[in-house]
């Protein structure tokens, strides 16, 4: 294998540029080249491209986001547009290509793989930590540090003022950002996508707070809580309690920033692995992290197993400690 193609794809996640600067001098350390596609599977299709080397990959690695731009390339799913995309690969001399995402973005690579005999490796990198297979993807623990960072803030004017605040954080389906996320920043209440917290019970829990002389009180809610997400809990919540309350929305700010320590090195460790699997021949596979180790796992493996469960522990545990 002389050349190997690059490319982020989905939701940006901060730490990728780390994954792509890993993966790059780990390639040019083996006399390897390396291009990176733009905007993900929409670059690989139009074959729009830069060759990569040590130097173009230099002052990344503290940067949110991704350098060589991200999408999402509904083409790919077309059958038609992948035998033209491998085509053109061939043609340019890429034999393996590094996808930088989540599991649909390895979907794709697996059917580069499968019908044309693209070597693929996936890394998983997206702020929801939803991949099967692997305990933490990139971006994750930033999000998570992102959330508890602003929430000490909120918590400030909830203490000094006593009003009631319902923190909507990142998770259309998965409610790993809110669990991790309230257990940090000593919440009294989480709701996520995977469980039904009955509200009565927050109520129940929240006045019983107030009459012990309990000033601050912070519901962390998941975007894609069935219950509405924050505005939703909010609405039913201040109809049983008569507290001043205010909602914040973190938003994307959770989704950019400069990435933690944590992911730098998960995703400079998950770059470099990638190459090393390519160029020893084993493919079709996802770096991943298992008792805080990289591994790698099947791809086909992320897809036959269900959606990893979240630690619907730290449900439990973030009511039990809020006092
Ligand atoms: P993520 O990788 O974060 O899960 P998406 O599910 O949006 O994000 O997938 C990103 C891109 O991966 C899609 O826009 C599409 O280009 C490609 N993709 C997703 N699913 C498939 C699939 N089943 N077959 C081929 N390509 C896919
Ligand atoms: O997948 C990451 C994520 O941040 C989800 O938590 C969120 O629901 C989604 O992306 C929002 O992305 P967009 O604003 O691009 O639809």
């Amino acid at each position: 294998m002389k050349r190997i193609g690059i490319l982020t794809s989905g939701g940006d996640a901060p730490g990728m540029n780390a994954a792509i600067r890993a993966a790059v001098r780990a390639a040019t350390s083996f006399g390897v080249e390396t291009i990176g596609y733009f905007d993900g599977y929409t670059g690989l299709v139009t074959n729009q491209y830069d060759e990569l080397d040590d130097r173009s990959v230099g002052n990344i690695i503290q940067r949110g986001g991704t350098f060589l731009g991200t999408s999402r390339c509904p083409e790919f799913l077309d059958p038609a547009v992948r035998a033209a995309t491998a085509h053109q690969m061939r043609h340019d001399g890429v034999d393996g290509l590094i996808v930088i995402g989540g599991d649909g973005s390895f979907r794709g690579a697996l059917a580069l793989q499968n019908e044309h005999g693209i070597a693929v490796i996936g890394a998983p990198a997206t702020i929801d930590n939803d991949v099967w297979g692997t305990e933490e993807t990139i971006g994750f623990d930033t999000a998570v540090n992102t959330a508890v960072a602003a929430i000490d803030q909120v918590r400030d004017t909830s203490e000094s003022t006593g009003t009631m605040f319902f923190i909507e954080v990142m998770g259309r389906k998965s409610g790993e950002i809110a669990l991790h996320t309230a257990v940090a920043a000593g919440a009294a209440g989480v709701l996520v996508p995977e469980a039904t917290l009955e509200l009565d019970a927050l109520v129940g829990h929240l006045k019983r707070s107030i009459a012990r002389g309990k000033r601050s009180h912070i519901i962390v809610v998941a975007e894609g809580d069935e219950a509405g997400g924050a505005f939703g809990v909010a609405r039913i919540v201040s109809g049983e309690i008569d507290v001043p309350y205010r909602v914040v929305v973190l938003g994307h700010i959770q989704r950019g920033g400069r990435p933690t320590v944590r992911d730098r090195i998960i995703a400079s460790e998950a770059g470099a692995r990638a190459v090393k699997a390519l160029l020893e021949g084993r493919t079709g596979l996802m770096v991943a992290r298992q008792s805080g180790r990289s591994v790698e796992v099947p791809l086909q493996a992320v897809f036959d197993n269900r959606s990893p469960l979240p630690r619907l522990d730290l449900l439990d545990l973030a009511i039990e400690i809020s006092g």
